[in-house]
C-alpha cells in the first residue's frame, strides 16, 4: 500500500505548482494582492465541470455552516468554495504533499487560510475521531483506492450519526477495455474502477442509506465538446487542468471523453446518510 500510495503521489506531482500558478496570475496581469477565487478555479478544482458541478453538489443539501471534511481534497477549491460560499468549517485531505502545500498557499492568496484547514494523510486510514464531521465530501478519488471497503468505512465511521455522504464520482459501467492514461492513472495498475452499484451495496452494509443519485454522464459529454472546441480555436487556457497535466493533459481528457461517450464510464453524483444506530 505505501509504495501504491508513492506511486499515486507520484503521478500527481508537479512541483513549483504554486509558483507555476503565481507566473500564470502574472500572465493575465492580476494583482496578486487581490486575487479571487474565480482566478484559481480553473486550475483548483481537478474534476469534470470543475467549479459548477462542486455548487450542485453543495446545494443538494442545507450545508450551510455544517462542519465538512473533503476527502482527497486536490488543491482545495471545492473547500474554499464551502467556506467562502457556505459559511461551513472545512478540512481537506489530501495523500499528495505537493498539493497540500499548494492548498494551504492558495487559501492564503485568495485571504481564506484562516478558514481552511488542510492535512496531509490517507483517505484509507483517515487521522480523524469517530462522529467527527456533519458531512463528508469526495470528487473523483475512490479511483485511485483499491480497497474499496476500507475507503468507505473510514468516511462512515469519520461521519456523525445522521451525517451525509456527498460524492461526485467516475464508475464503470461497461465491460470494455479502458484506454489509458487517464487523468488519476497513467496505466491499469493504478487505477481501480468499480461500478456504484457496488458503492452502494458497501455502504448499505455499512448502515448508509442512498437518499439521491444522478447519473451526471451527459453534462460532463456536453462539457468536454464545448471543452474541446475551444481548445480547437484557442489553444490551452492560460488557467486550466493543463498546469497540473501538462503534456498529457490531451490524451487523458481526450480518453476520457471517450469512455464517457461509449458508456464504459458514467459520472455519478449522489448523498446517502449514516442511519443512527
Ligand atoms: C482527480 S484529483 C481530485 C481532487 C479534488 N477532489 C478535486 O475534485 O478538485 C484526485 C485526488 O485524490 C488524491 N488521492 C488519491 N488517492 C488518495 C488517498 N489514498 N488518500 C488521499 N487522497 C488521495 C490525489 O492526491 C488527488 O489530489
Amino acid at each position: 500500500m505505501k509504495n501504491l500510495n508513492k506511486d499515486i503521489e507520484r503521478h500527481y506531482l508537479k512541483e513549483g505548482l504554486f509558483e507555476a500558478i503565481l507566473n500564470r496570475l502574472n500572465n493575465q496581469n492580476i494583482d496578486l494582492g487581490a486575487v479571487k477565487r474565480s482566478d484559481i478555479a480553473g486550475v483548483d478544482e481537478f474534476h469534470v465541470r470543475g467549479a459548477s458541478v462542486s455548487r450542485e453538489l453543495a446545494e443538494l443539501i442545507h450545508i450551510n455552516g455544517l462542519k465538512v471534511l473533503d476527502v482527497g481534497c486536490g488543491l482545495g477549491g471545492p473547500c474554499r468554495m464551502l467556506v467562502d460560499e457556505f459559511n461551513c468549517n472545512v478540512t481537506g485531505i489530501d495523500l499528495s504533499a505537493e498539493f497540500i502545500k499548494t492548498a494551504r498557499a492558495l487559501s492564503k492568496l485568495v485571504r481564506l487560510d484562516q478558514r481552511t484547514d488542510f492535512v496531509v494523510g490517507d483517505a484509507s486510514n483517515l487521522p480523524f475521531e469517530d462522529s467527527s464531521f456533519d458531512v463528508v465530501w469526495t470528487q473523483h478519488v475512490q479511483m485511485n483506492i483499491p480497497d474499496k471497503k476500507r475507503f468507505y468505512s473510514e468516511i462512515k465511521r469519520v461521519l456523525k450519526p445522521e451525517g451525509l455522504f456527498l460524492y461526485y464520482d467516475i464508475f464503470i459501467s461497461k465491460d470494455i477495455t479502458i484506454e489509458y492514461p487517464m487523468p488519476w492513472a497513467s496505466s491499469s495498475d493504478h487505477s481501480f474502477l468499480f461500478n456504484s452499484n457496488e458503492m452502494g451495496l458497501i455502504l448499505n452494509e455499512l448502515g448508509c442509506k442512498c437518499l439521491r443519485a444522478t447519473n451526471q454522464t451527459e453534462a460532463g459529454i456536453e462539457y468536454f465538446d464545448v471543452l474541446i472546441a475551444r481548445l480547437k480555436d484557442f489553444g490551452p487556457p492560460n488557467m486550466g487542468l493543463n498546469v497540473l497535466m501538462g503534456e498529457s493533459t490531451k490524451p487523458k481528457l481526450l480518453n476520457l471523453l471517450e469512455h464517457l461517450k461509449n458508456g464504459a464510464l458514467i459520472l455519478e453524483s449522489g448523498v446517502y446518510k449514516k442511519e443512527s444506530s
